[in-house]
């Protein structure tokens, strides 16, 4: 909302104990990002925005990983738990600043979008005093109930305090309010803790705007937007919601997907033009796949470069740092890890590829492993262009083959090898011209013999 400063607090000092987990709960993944990234994701960002995140005492994990993703984050500690107005009330000094709108969040509803914050501002510039996202909820048991009377929102009302009638009201409290920032501190302040739990309610501030003689507005958006995690369930099921989210936009972005309900995605996977990718793939974070590249069936990839027109798998394993070059190959059960494969390499089968650079057009036969650890520190294996590694062959690192050098199959290769040069690292073979024939017979004579 262009020329309207907006401060916006995510509320992230949950114990999470329902987890039963030793990790804050809004530090769990969806889709291999935090929660609370996920929301802070969404947040408004950009010119006259301003982002505070009040977290637990003990909870550094969380301050550090709030400033990991939104550098420019202020950090508020909440010493006690007394509810989510007082928890607001820690950032009170950002509070006190002046900025248009006021927008709380919550750090454990992690599927909520940019463009719903942007849909709760949007009342406020039209002089609303509260905006209220609502959804309507199969089961509100547990959440605060809307209580709306001759088409405006007159009260929030928490379970344990709801009448009978009230907790039959389906329209359920998301969580997310959006403030005119102007009287927001003037509101927050006066709201008490006599509730049947005795914490300072947020959804108090309704009734108290009201009172101020402003409008208060119910946002509404689908249930899925608004799922807060308490449990492993709820994770699992959020999980679900974000992944199907993910596999539409990569279909709609042109990738085409056999069984997408079997591909996992990271939130932050990028795919070019004509990208296939085949049933049971796990993509963690941090990958990008090129413009035509084919990802065979269960294969599994972490922060890789995957170039154009590459073929990965099936039953591929990408480790971190794996780069594959354009038109560059990794077949099955082929494991990479810190590794440049420049365009056109084939590393086609069984193999284990670790702090390596292979050259373009470069072959790697089957079976073959670069010896990259000695149990205390790892070394680096470097094979020229158009190299052709033998089936089988050892590559104890560091080691170099030179660019068109011939690898004999089954060897170990302990020394550098010369551009265009054959190195073969293995016992010689022998023959004895009808060995097998006296063997086999001595041996019937002396089993005759025993009879
Ligand atoms: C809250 C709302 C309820 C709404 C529901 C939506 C209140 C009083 N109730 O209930 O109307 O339907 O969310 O999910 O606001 N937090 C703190 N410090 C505190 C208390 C809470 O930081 O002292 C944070 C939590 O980390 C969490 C959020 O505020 O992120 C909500 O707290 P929670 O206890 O889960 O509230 P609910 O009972 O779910
Ligand atoms: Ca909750």
């Amino acid at each position: 909302m262009t020329g309207r400063t907006t401060l916006t607090i995510v509320l992230a000092a949950g114990e999470g104990t329902r987890m039963r987990s030793s990790m804050p709960k809004v530090l769990h993944p969806v889709a291999g990002q935090s929660l609370l990234a996920h929301v802070l994701g969404a947040a408004p960002k950009g010119g006259g925005t301003a982002l505070a995140v009040v977290v637990g005492p003990d909870h550094q994990a969380v301050a550090d990983e709030a400033c990991r993703v939104r550098s420019e984050a202020d950090i508020y500690v909440q010493a006690e738990r007394l509810g989510t107005a007082h928890a607001v009330m820690a950032a009170h000094e950002a509070v006190a600043r002046d900025y248009d709108d006021l927008v709380i969040a919550f750090g454990d509803t992690p599927l909520i979008s940019a463009a719903t914050f942007e849909r709760m501002r949007a009342p406020l510039a039209a002089g609303a005093g509260l905006a209220v996202l609502g959804f309507h909820a199969a089961d509100p048991t547990g959440y605060g109930r809307l209580v709306v009377d001759g088409g405006q929102l007159v009260a929030i009302r928490e379970q344990a305090d709801a009448s009978a009638d009230e907790r039959a009201i389906t329209l359920c409290n998301a969580g997310v309010m959006a403030f005119d920032g102007r009287i927001a501190l003037k509101v927050l302040e006066q709201i008490g803790n006599t509730n049947s739990k005795g914490e300072y309610y947020l959804t108090d501030a309704v009734a108290i705007v009201r009172a101020l003689g402003r409008d208060v507005v119910v946002i509404e958006t689908g249930e899925d937007e608004v799922r807060g995690i308490n449990t492993k369930a709820q994770l699992a099921q959020a999980e679900q919601v974000m992944q199907a989210r993910l596999r539409q936009a990569a279909l709609d972005a042109g990738v085409t997907m056999i069984a997408p309900e079997t591909v996992f995605l990271s939130a932050d996977t990028t795919f070019g033009k004509d990208v296939t990718i085949e049933p049971n793939v796990v993509f963690g974070l941090g990958v990008s796949v090129g413009d035509g590249a084919v990802i065979h069936a269960f294969s599994y990839i972490e922060k890789s470069t995957i170039g154009a027109r590459a073929l990965v798998g099936p039953f591929a394993r990408m480790r971190p740092g794996t780069s594959l070059g354009d038109g560059a190959k990794i077949g099955n059960f082929v494991e990479t890890k810190a590794a440049i494969i420049d365009a056109g390499a084939k590393v086609n089968h069984l193999t284990y590829i670790g702090d390596a650079h292979i050259g373009a057009k470069a072959n790697i036969g089957a079976g073959t492993i670069t010896c990259n650890y000695d149990g205390f520190d790892k070394y680096k294996t470097i094979i020229g262009k158009g190299a052709f590694i033998g089936s089988n062959s050892s590559l104890v690192a560091p080691v170099r083959i030179g660019d068109g050098a011939y690898i004999g199959s089954g060897s170990v290769i302990t020394k550098d090898v010369a551009d265009n040069a054959l190195a073969i690292g293995r016992g010689q073979q022998t023959a004895r011209e009808n060995w097998a024939t006296r063997f086999r017979d001595a041996k019937a004579a002396a089993k005759a013999e025993r009879k």
